[in-house]
This record gives C-alpha cells, sequence and structure tokens, in this order.
C-alpha cells in the first residue's frame, strides 16, 4: 500500500489515479462511439476521446510543473464504471435504448471524474501549486462540459420525434 501521510502524498496518488482512469477511458470510449446507434451521440463520444487523450497530456504537464513523479496505480473504480457499461452492451441490442444506456454509464463516469478533478484541484491550491490547480481545473472544466452535453442528448435520445430527424 503506498503511503498517503501527507497532502502531497495524497495528491500524487489522486493524480495517478486519474492518470489510470483516464487511459482506461481511452478504450472505453472508442467502445461506445461503435456501439451507439445515435450519429451525434458517436460523435460526442469520439469527441471526448480527442479530448481525453489531451487530458491525459495535462496530467504529464502536471506532474513536470510540480516534479511528481505519477505511480503506477490501477483506478479499480474506473475499471468497474466501464464493466458497468460494458454489460450494458452485451445484454441491449443497438438501438435508442442502448443509446440511453450508454449516456447514463458516460455520466457515471464523467461524474466520477469531476469529483476527482475538483479534489485534486483543492489538493493543489492548498499545496500552493497554482500552474498545477491551473492545468486540473481546464479539465475539470471540460469533464463538466461533457456532463451537460450527455444532458443534452438524454433528452434527445429519449425523445421519439427527435429520433426520427
Ligand atoms: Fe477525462
Amino acid at each position: 500500500m503506498a503511503s498517503r501521510k501527507s497532502l502531497q502524498d495524497l495528491f500524487v496518488h489522486s493524480l495517478s489515479d486519474v492518470y489510470s482512469a483516464e487511459k482506461q477511458l481511452t478504450r472505453a470510449l472508442a467502445k461506445l462511439s461503435r456501439s451507439a446507434q445515435n450519429e451525434q451521440l458517436s460523435e460526442a463520444f469520439e469527441t471526448h476521446l480527442q479530448e481525453t487523450h489531451g487530458q491525459i497530456e495535462r496530467i504529464d504537464q502536471v506532474a513536470e510543473a510540480t516534479g511528481f513523479k505519477l505511480k503506477r496505480i490501477k483506478c479499480v473504480a474506473m475499471e468497474g464504471l466501464i464493466e458497468e457499461a460494458q454489460e450494458l452492451i452485451e445484454e441491449i441490442e443497438k438501438g435508442p435504448v442502448l443509446d440511453t444506456g450508454l449516456i447514463g454509464a458516460a455520466q457515471k463516469v464523467e461524474h466520477y471524474e469531476i469529483a476527482a478533478y475538483g479534489t485534486l484541484c483543492a489538493l493543489a491550491k492548498q499545496l500552493g501549486q497554482t500552474e498545477a490547480a491551473k492545468l486540473l481545473k481546464q479539465t475539470l472544466d471540460e469533464e463538466k462540459a461533457t456532463d451537460q452535453k450527455l444532458s443534452g442528448f438524454a433528452e434527445q435520445v429519449g425523445n421519439p420525434q427527435a429520433k426520427a430527424a
């Protein structure tokens, strides 16, 4: 078990955890994009995949700015969230019901990330790591925007008139 005695240890652990989460997510988002029937939803997953690559780079920038070394750990929370999305894909045929399920699964992921980046942002500030806090806030804002976009899709996909378009 890695030591998490100080705020700095906690920060490094949390940053390494979200690094693992983002890496796992890049693989999952490609699959979500393929599994969505709604074209715009599929594109939104693809767009967030590109954004996620940028967020991974940003974590490297945070490590560089702070001089902290990332640990090799696995984010088991993200692993579980992805597993649940995978179950939906296996159980439901492609269509509006699966699309609705995929939106919900993706929103759980975004909420997890929003919590993670919000905490990291606060920790960075407490540690006096201003540059790191700024970078983490950028990702936090991207995750929030993605979550809102998904909320919009949830209404659209569930609306039969919108579906016919
Ligand atoms: Fe992310």
